[in-house]
C-alpha cells in the first residue's frame, strides 16, 4: 500500500497496452482531471484491474474493427472518492448478462477466448480498496465501467483525537 495517483496508474496501464490498443485500432482519448488528489493503496493491483477492463473493451470493439476508449478521472470530493471511468464503443453487453458479468467464470467469449475472470479480478480488488465499481451498457452501443475509490484506505489507522483533550 502506497500514496498513489490514479492519472499516473491510468497512464502507466495506458504506455503498458499501447501496442495492443494501436493493433486493435482502438484510438484513446483521455479526461484527466488535472487536480486528482492522490489514494493510499496498491498500484500493481489497481494497474491490473485497469488492465482487465482494457482489454475487455479492447475485445467488445474487435468486431468493428476498433473504436475509441475514453478515460477520465475525476474527483467526488463530498464524498471523499476519486473516480475513473473506462467507456468504449464496442459491442455493449446484453440487458440479461448485466448482472452476472462480475460473477467468476461468466464469459460470452467463444472456447479459449475467455475464462471470465477478468471482472471478477476487478471487483475483487476494487472491493479490497473500498471501493465500488459499476457498469452501464446498451447491447450495440457500447459499455461504460465506472470505478469509484475512497481517499483513503479502509485498512488505514482512523485518525484519534491524538492524546488531544478538549474540556
Ligand atoms: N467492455 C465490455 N464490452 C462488452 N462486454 C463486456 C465488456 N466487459 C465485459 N464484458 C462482458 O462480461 C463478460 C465477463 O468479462 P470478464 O472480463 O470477467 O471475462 P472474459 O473477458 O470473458 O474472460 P477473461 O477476462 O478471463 O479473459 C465478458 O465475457 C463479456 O460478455
Ligand atoms: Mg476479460
Amino acid at each position: 500500500m502506497t500514496i498513489l495517483n490514479l492519472n499516473r496508474v491510468v497512464e502507466q496501464t495506458l504506455v503498458l497496452n499501447s501496442n495492443l490498443l494501436r493493433i486493435s485500432r482502438v484510438t484513446v482519448e483521455k479526461a484527466l482531471d488535472r487536480n486528482l488528489p492522490d489514494i493510499v493503496g496498491s498500484a500493481d493491483q489497481i494497474q491490473q484491474g485497469f488492465v482487465n477492463l482494457i482489454s475487455n473493451a479492447v475485445e467488445a470493439m474487435e468486431g468493428s474493427g476498433g473504436g475509441t476508449l475514453t478515460v477520465t478521472t475525476g474527483h467526488i470530493s463530498r464524498e471523499g472518492k476519486v473516480m475513473v471511468r473506462f467507456k468504449d464503443t464496442g459491442k455493449g453487453i446484453a440487458k440479461e448478462n448485466l448482472a452476472r458479468i462480475f460473477e467468476p467464470f461468466f464469459t460470452t467469449k467463444k472456447e479459449k477466448k475467455g475464462v471470465g475472470l477478468g471482472l471478477s479480478v476487478v471487483y475483487g480488488i476494487i472491493e479490497e480498496h473500498g471501493g465500488s465499481i459499476h457498469v452501464e451498457s446498451r447491447e450495440g452501443e457500447g459499455s461504460i465501467f465506472t470505478v469509484e475509490l475512497p481517499l483513503k484506505h479502509p485498512s488505514d489507522p482512523q485518525p484519534g483525537n491524538g492524546g488531544a483533550h478538549e474540556h
